[in-house]
């Protein structure tokens, strides 16, 4: 595995699961040292002994990223307990028809980070902050229905709160590129296809939604949550040093048509 993160400390939001999980390994294989942060603190446990097992360096905390005080609490314990913050990962997320609860963690929780995070950054001579949108960042969704009982019409708002949340995520992510473009921190976000996560889990375990997600996508496949941690890897690293502002599909071509 390259080293190109050596060196460097980062914060993952959502570390706990899926996608958070994967990127949080990932920058660890790349030499990073790591604060694995989410709701469930269990799981961001878990994920801390899985990278320290392979020898990485990590710490894992307990965060409500929905608490503004609470995020800028938490990057300033990683800056502390493990170096210079130089990575923030804005990754924690629902999938929720819920209104409230959809915009406070997918729109809010990613503006706490990066009002905080950014600034932090800044100050510390630079760094890089990579956002996990969605293809629903991009365009609307359409859904599979597999879910519904038989008879049952989904809700006239299905997808509502995930789309706004996500474009917003877009829009946060382009703004704060512009803020902060000449303060050396980078920001990109990147925009996932369907991947294979517990999230979709209630989809892809069922043969009939597992075909529909997969026939959405040009390539005939999910993703993996891997496939999502290698390009965040290359957006926080310096190799992408010119690249800023971007919303990144990695989706198999679903946003290509
Ligand atoms: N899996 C996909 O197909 C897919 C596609 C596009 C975008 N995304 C986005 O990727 C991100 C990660 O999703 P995932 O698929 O890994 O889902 P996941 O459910 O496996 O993981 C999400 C994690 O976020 C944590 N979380 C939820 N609310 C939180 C809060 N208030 N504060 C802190 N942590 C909280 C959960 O505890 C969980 O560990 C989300 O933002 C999601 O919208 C996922």
């Amino acid at each position: 595995m390259a080293d190109r993160l050596d060196g460097r400390v980062a914060l993952v939001t959502g570390a706990g699961s899926g996608l958070g999980r994967a990127m949080a390994r990932r920058f660890a294989d790349e030499g990073a040292a790591v604060m694995c942060v989410d709701l469930n603190e269990e799981g961001a446990k878990d994920t801390a002994a899985q990278i320290a097992e392979a020898g990485g360096r990590s710490a894992a905390m307990r965060l409500n990223v929905t608490d503004s005080d609470a995020v800028k609490d938490a990057l300033e314990r990683t800056d502390q307990e493990l170096g210079g913050l130089q990575i923030v990962v804005n990754n924690a997320g629902v999938a929720s028809p819920e209104w409230d609860l959809t915009v406070d963690v997918n729109l809010s929780g990613v503006y706490y980070g990066l009002v905080h995070g950014a600034q932090m950054l800044a100050d510390r001579g630079g760094g890089a902050i990579v956002n996990i949108a969605s293809v629903a960042g991009l365009n609307a969704l359409v859904s599979s229905g597999v879910a519904l009982a038989e008879g049952e019409q989904p809700p006239p708002d299905r997808a509502a709160a995930y789309v706004a949340s996500k474009h917003g995520v877009v829009g946060l992510t382009r703004q704060f590129a512009v803020n902060f473009g000449q303060q050396n921190v980078r920001v990109n976000a990147i925009c996932p296809g369907y991947i294979y996560t517990p999230m979709t889990a209630g989809t892809t375990e069922i043969p009939e939604g597992e075909a529909f997600l997969q026939a959405l996508h040009p390539m005939g496949r999910l993703g993996q949550d891997n496939e999502i941690a290698s390009a965040a890897a290359f957006l926080v690293s310096d190799d992408a040093s010119f690249v800023t502002g971007v919303a990144l599909p990695v989706d198999g071509g679903y946003s290509a048509r």
